[in-house]
């Protein structure tokens, strides 16, 4: 994700006071720094938001995806590659997924297309019901000039790849509803049932949705905890992002390292964690620092 409008690097956003028709109106505050997070200690500045008060019901996808992936960007193209390699490694020697899950996809398809030779079924789950309509919609589209090909192409001489045929249709077939387990269906992050998924992926999600490191912990604790153990996982994520807007209306984020992606994926018992920042330079816009890209298997409970 590329962040949509600037917000300037030394501000942050504190709160979204809801104005008329529920958007969000931004304040700002200093930056405190970046360097670790808190996560050892409650939510000491009780004037930032949480998940459930950003102003999601005027989250515009429309502009989300014309802003982020209406073209192919650099950092996206890094992603993809860096993904697809560990897919290919990780399931050179395992059957393929039966079912696999996106959470918070947005209006974002190319981590299902990451993940399409590796799954038989696969659940794009956000929390936002106009997301949950797009991504229906986008999904259900089967004419006229496909908006990720460009991101295909990036995927389709790779091992396992080169293999999907027709990725356009693979996707409509593995997004089939099975209620609760696959398909496009509305779900929070702190609600997935444990264990369920065995592979999974969640880009600009955990750290792009609340403005409270605990919050952010947590999410990344039940995306990994949604998978069955062992089940490898890709994630993405915006550092240092100080928030970021759509159409207008101001999001929460909270401004994470990579360092405390690591450290937090080690606690939950991940196998193999690999942690980086992109090499590729933040994109055009201001407002965070740079990408980061986790990969691994999903903690053995029980081990
Ligand atoms: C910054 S966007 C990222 C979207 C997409 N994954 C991408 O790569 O661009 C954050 C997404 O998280 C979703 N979201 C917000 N709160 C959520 C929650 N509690 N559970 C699941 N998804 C949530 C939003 O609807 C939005 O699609």
């Amino acid at each position: 994700m590329t962040q949509t409008t600037a917000v300037t690097r030394i501000r942050r956003p504190v709160r979204l006071y809801p104005g008329p028709g529920g958007a969000g109106v931004l304040a700002t505050a200093e930056i405190r720094g970046v360097d670790a997070l808190p996560y050892t200690m409650p939510d000491v500045d009780a004037d930032v938001i949480d998940n459930t008060e950003a102003p999601w019901n005027s989250f515009s996808p429309q502009d989300y995806w014309r802003h982020n992936y209406q073209d192919l960007h650099a950092e996206d193209r890094e992603i993809i590659s860096r993904v697809s390699h560990f897919l290919i490694s990780a399931f050179a020697d395992r059957a393929p997924a039966r079912r696999a899950i996106d959470v918070g996809s947005g209006t974002n398809l190319y981590p299902a297309l990451l993940m399409l030779p590796w799954a038989e079924r696969i659940l794009l789950a956000d929390y936002v019901e106009s997301n949950v309509d797009w991504l229906r919609a986008e999904i259900a589209n089967d004419g006229g000039p496909w908006a990720w090909h460009p991101f295909w192409r990036e995927l389709r001489a790779e091992k396992g790849y080169c293999e999907v045929a027709r990725p356009r249709e693979r996707l409509r077939e593995a997004c089939a509803s099975e209620p609760e387990y696959a398909g496009i269906e509305r779900w929070s992050i702190f609600d997935l049932p444990e264990g369920r998924w065995d592979l999974g992926t969640m880009f600009f999600v955990a750290e792009s949705i609340t403005q409270k490191p605990k919050e952010f912990l947590a999410a990344l604790e039940h995306f990994v905890g949604a998978l069955q153990p062992d089940a490898p996982f890709a994630a993405a994520f915006m550092a240092g992002s100080a928030g970021y807007e759509v159409a207008g209306t101001a999001f929460p984020a909270v401004p994470i390292t990579r360092d405390d992606v690591e450290r937090h994926l080690t606690e939950l018992g991940v196998r193999e964690p690999t942690v980086e920042l992109l090499e590729t330079k933040p994109g055009v816009r201001d407002g965070y620092t740079g990408m980061i890209v986790a990969t691994g298997f999903a903690s053995n409970r029980g081990s």
